[in-house]
């Protein structure tokens, strides 16, 4: 059931080149549990892969890839306040969303379209034209990959936060390859009200004339709204944003305010203020540029594509030379979102 020396190239959504020393894909609690009670595996590094869709490969990764493959999708709980959906890891997190929509359930319409699979959603908090996972979420199954236990974890379990949750981080309480998500539960609340107040979508609501949409036709709006702007990777390798959008405090935003007035910021609740890390770089000069074969993609700045057989390393020195020209002008520091390996 292992396979040997798979190449990862199709496997990652930037199409870089990374071979599998030895990979397992898995489709159940229990051949998750096979792995971790296994005499050679169950003590062997590991790297849990979804839909590859937030990852950066700079080499080949750990001894043995698990390839998270759990399929299904059910309604596991219905009361008057919320309908409970389950999925496996291994869905497709568009597909489920398809899914809901034709079950009559709205609720992660403004999430259409995100590559990757349901197993990938949380660890990195997916959102969409302001909806996050976080604010769908029930709970979720996974597989401890040092004793084989299955365990629940809710939403506090979780820690998520902006593109961030105890899945991502590897210190003293992280689960970063220390586990493997098995399935997700949404929580899709009743009646269903629609999320409205992105700019885009304001936009589409004028444009159409419709004020009251359905959540497929939010869903219609979503896709074609990232279909203009983003790249498919299946065509055009990319990993979505590269960088995370930096908060910044009030001061700090009003300085920056004052040297470049046009700066797109959103204000936070707790005081502190986003800023569009897309524009920053767009700022800077770098859409549409390329360094070597990887590039940044012409209509949305805040994307990094691979322009063909580029390597893991070619898109990180792009992305340090983006780093330190936004850092050089503007004094931030952008984080990357995708996880590197
Ligand atoms: N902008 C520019 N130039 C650019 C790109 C953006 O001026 O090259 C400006 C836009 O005009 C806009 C602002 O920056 O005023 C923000 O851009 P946009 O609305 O496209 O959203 P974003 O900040 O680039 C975030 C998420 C996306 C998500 C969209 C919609 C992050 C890092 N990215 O993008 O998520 O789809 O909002 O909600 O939070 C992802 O995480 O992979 C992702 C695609």
């Amino acid at each position: 059931m292992v396979e040997e020396g798979v190449s990862l190239r199709g496997l990652n959504t930037l199409g870089l080149p990374a071979t599998a020393a030895n990979l397992v894909r898995v489709d159940s609690e229990a051949a998750v549990r096979r792995v971790v009670d296994h005499p050679h595996w169950g003590l062997a590094p590991k790297m849990v892969l979804g839909g590859g869709s937030n990852l950066v490969f700079t080499r080949d990764p750990s001894p043995l890839v698990i390839k998270v493959e759990v399929p299904g999708l059910r309604v596991v709980h219905e009361d008057a306040q919320a309908v409970v959906v389950e999925a496996g890891a291994g869905v497709d997190w568009h597909a489920l969303v398809c899914w809901t929509l034709e079950q009559g359930l709205g609720g992660l319409e403004n999430m259409a379209l995100i590559p990757g699979t349901v197993g990938a959603a949380p660890v990195q908090n997916i959102g969409a034209y302001g909806v996050e996972l976080k604010d769908r979420f029930h709970s979720l199954v996974a597989v401890d990959l040092i004793t084989g236990r299955t365990v629940e974890l809710d939403a506090r379990a979780c820690a998520f936060g902006y593109r961030d949750s105890v899945f991502k981080h590897s210190g003293f309480g992280g689960l970063a390859g220390k586990s493997v998500i098995t399935r997700v539960r949404l929580r899709l609340p009743r009646p269903w009200q629609p999320v409205l107040g992105y700019l885009d979508l304001q936009k589409r609501m004028e444009d159409t004339g419709v004020r009251e949409p359905s959540a497929q036709q939010v869903f219609d709006w979503v896709c074609a709204i990232r279909r203009a702007k983003l790249p498919d990777p299946a065509v055009l390798g990319n990993a979505g944003s590269f960088f995370k959008n930096p908060v910044v405090s009030a001061e700090q935003c009003r300085d920056i305010i004052a040297r470049d007035p046009a700066i797109v910021h959103y204000p936070l609740e707790d005081g502190t203020v986003k800023l569009a890390a897309g524009w920053l770089i767009d700022a800077c000069g770098w859409k549409g540029r390329s360094v070597g074969r990887a590039g940044v993609y012409e209509k949305q700045a805040l994307v990094l594509v691979n322009r063909g057989g580029a390597t893991g390393a070619e898109v990180l020195t792009l992305a340090r030379a983006i780093q330190a020209s936004v850092y050089e002008r503007f004094g931030i520091r952008l984080e990357p979102e995708p996880v590197v390996v």
